[in-house]
């Protein structure tokens, strides 16, 4: 397969070693490109497997990551103009969040892993892209009134962006009948946490960015998913997205059938403070609402 094609099919990564089916049959070899359509077909067959984001023999240290997207594509950007709900949010620490997310984004174009991810987000599920943008938004913003360091807000960071990545192998019948699930298919849905998880820590991205994506769903009492852990077990990043997952979620109509305002989203969140989040989690969400 030639690179321009390669580039067409966005590329997740490449396998680190031989994949054999069940039979013994040789079906990839090492260091093959992974596509989305390839990794799909491998999760139907039950076949595990691990990815590398870069090709094989490719020395990080030694040169730049590789990048595989046409040069004439540009990075993401955070809108200009965000959903009305922001405005009911402190201006400065919005705007400060945008600037530092547009910096993330402009970093995440320059590798090909984490790129190719946030275009098949963009592109294929446009709901959650904006979603996650969302997301990361408020996450950050919380993030900086716990006072966090450099390192932990791009982790914090990453993550919040990166929080339902899983959901892009789930099929698409779920994500698309979510609103009305039976048992086995919320089941399904509910492991996005584990997948994206996986992906992110099989690419050697830090705990700080990978356990969002495992833990988002938990609740600080111990009865969210997918392991029940509770309080501390949580790692603070993923109560952090949690929050802001929750609060993105209620206010739009797109994943919410009784949309809430932003007020009556607020209200609701800090009932379970305590209980779903951690108090002081919830404290800096609540100053963010403090008019400047
Ligand atoms: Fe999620």
């Amino acid at each position: 397969m030639d690179n321009k094609k390669q580039n067409k099919e966005n590329i997740l990564g490449y396998v680190t070693h031989n994949v054999f089916d069940k039979s013994g049959r040789l079906l990839l070899t090492e260091g093959t490109p992974l596509t989305l359509k390839v990794v799909q077909k491998l999760e139907e067959r039950k076949l595990s497997f691990r990815i590398s984001a870069v090709p094989l023999g490719h020395n990080p240290a030694k040169s730049k990551p590789v990048s595989l997207q046409a040069k004439t594509t540009k990075p993401f950007r955070v809108p200009q103009r965000l959903d009305k709900k922001f405005e009911r949010l402190n201006g400065e620490s919005i705007s400060h969040a945008a600037k530092y997310m547009n910096w993330i984004l402009r970093q995440i174009h320059e590798d090909v892993f984490l790129n190719n991810n946030i275009k098949i987000l963009a592109q294929g599920h446009k709901a959650n892209y904006s979603h996650s943008i969302n997301v990361a938004l408020i996450s950050v913003a919380i993030a900086r009134k716990l006072k966090y360091n450099k390192i932990s807000l791009h982790e914090l960071a990453l993550g919040s962006l990166y929080h339902d990545i899983g959901k892009i192998l789930l099929p698409k019948s779920v994500l698309d009948d979510i609103a009305g699930v039976c048992d086995g298919q919320t089941l399904i849905y509910q492991q996005h946490t584990v997948l994206g998880s996986d992906l992110l820590a099989a690419n050697k991205l830090p705990e700080g960015v990978y356990l969002i994506a495992r833990q988002h769903h938990e609740k600080h009492s111990g009865n969210g998913y997918p392991n029940g852990i509770k309080g501390n077990d949580i790692h603070l990043n993923a109560a952090i997205v949690a929050v802001a997952d929750t609060f993105d979620r209620l206010t739009s109509a797109i994943f919410h059938r009784n949309v809430l305002s932003p007020d009556e989203a607020i209200k609701q969140i800090v009932l379970a403070q305590g209980i779903d989040y951690p108090p002081q989690v919830i404290d800096m969400f609540v100053e963010l609402f403090n008019t400047d």
